[in-house]
């Protein structure tokens, strides 16, 4: 198998005290999407930052289609295109005028780079936005633009850091159908984000990243696998009932349960079975559910678990984040639960669940 993006053991600190990457290893299959996912400040944008040669690592390497970042980094930033999180490109200048400057900067003639800007114009839908400065563009069009730009000079391996923060359901979905279509005609993509379900329908394999290490690696099936079948939600009248609810549900739960606002969230394996017993605990310690429902468990629920923080969507456009304060239930605010972090070696033979 090869592999077009290798990061081994990758180290960056910031002003001799701000440890960003504390040894971050991954590999990325060839023609594949390859999810880095994160709480805010894990290092997502600094690992980007060094496979795209923006800055050099203080200890390990990184590889691309088998090129060292550092050694090789002029041959490597012809094979890459970037949409970085801070987008590159000039808000006075029209969408046209921009995807032109990145060709003639890519060195890519006159004619090829007008019938490329062409196409990637008609390709993203803005056409008809094609002449107007970049700064009466919509955050949408932006970011379309962003990724129009990465793309101009055909690059096999393609970084996008956030590539539909701040974009509305319709736009990402514009994005999602644009980046399988990348990847379909067989370009490699990493991208960062912050959205589950993103990188749940896009990526092939995903790696969590928290406080500059990579905490858990797998396909999103296998995380989720991991979590167990099921995830059994119990809405309660309040917060403060969800936190004695939760008291009562860790004396007999194998995971330890969360609490999410007023509902207590409780991973379980023989879901039918919990269930039952759930009911009976509660209904011993004089609680009544407001809800009760048995579902399979999203990514979410794996960030949550692994990273003990919840994901910050939305957060960015003003939507609702999801911020509500989560517990261990046991009272405390929890951060990362001893025992649960795991990895899914990339170069497990079986492909299976590993823990570390
Ligand atoms: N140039 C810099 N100087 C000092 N500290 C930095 C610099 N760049 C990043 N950091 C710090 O390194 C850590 C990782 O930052 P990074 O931008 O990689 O996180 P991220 O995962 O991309 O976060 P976000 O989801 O907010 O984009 C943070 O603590 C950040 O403050
Ligand atoms: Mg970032």
């Amino acid at each position: 198998m090869s592999y077009a993006i290798e990061a081994e053991g990758i180290e960056k600190t910031f002003g001799g005290d701000v440890r960003a990457l504390d040894g971050v290893s991954f590999a990325v299959e060839e023609g594949t999407v390859f999810g880095l996912l994160g709480p805010n400040g894990a290092g997502k944008t600094t690992a980007v930052r060094i496979l795209t040669t923006i800055l050099a690592p203080d200890g390990g390497r990184g590889r691309v289609l088998g090129h060292d970042v550092v050694s090789e980094a002029v041959l490597v930033r012809r094979l890459i295109g970037l949409a970085g999180q801070n987008a590159a490109v000039d808000p006075y200048l029209t969408g046209r005028e921009n995807l032109t400057m990145v060709g003639r900067l890519n060195r890519l003639s006159h004619e090829v780079v007008a019938q490329r800007a062409g196409e990637l114009l008609e390709q993203f839908g803005l056409v008809d936005a094609a002449n107007r400065p970049l700064k009466t563009y919509s955050g949408g069009m932006r970011r379309r633009l962003d990724v129009a730009a990465a793309l101009v000079a055909r690059p096999p391996v393609l970084f996008l850091d956030e590539p539909t923060t701040g974009l509305d359901p319709h736009s990402r979905s514009d994005v999602w159908g644009m980046i399988e279509g990348l990847v379909g005609g067989g370009t490699t993509v990493l991208l960062t984000t912050q959205y589950l379900e993103e990188a749940d329908r896009l990526a092939r394999r995903v790696a969590v990243v928290d406080r500059g290490r990579v905490i858990a690696e797998g396909t999103p099936e296998q995380l989720k696998a991991d979590l167990g079948t099921t995830v059994l939600d119990v809405g309660l009248a309040d917060a403060a009932t969800a936190e004695r609810a939760a008291q009562v549900l860790a004396q007999t739960a194998t995971r330890a349960p969360s609490v999410v606002g007023s509902m207590v969230e409780l991973p379980v394996d023989d879901g039918p079975r919990a269930a039952m017993e759930v009911l009976r605990l509660l209904d011993r310690h004089a609680l009544s559910p407001t809800v009760f429902r048995l579902r399979e468990p999203s990514l979410d629920d794996v960030f949550l678990s692994i990273t003990g923080k919840p994901t910050e969507e939305g957060s960015e456009d003003g939507a609702s984040p999801v911020d509500v304060p989560r517990t261990d239930g046991k009272g405390r605010r929890s951060r990362r639960r001893p025992g649960k972090s795991r990895q899914v070696s990339a170069t497990s033979p079986d492909g299976g669940a590993r823990a570390r």
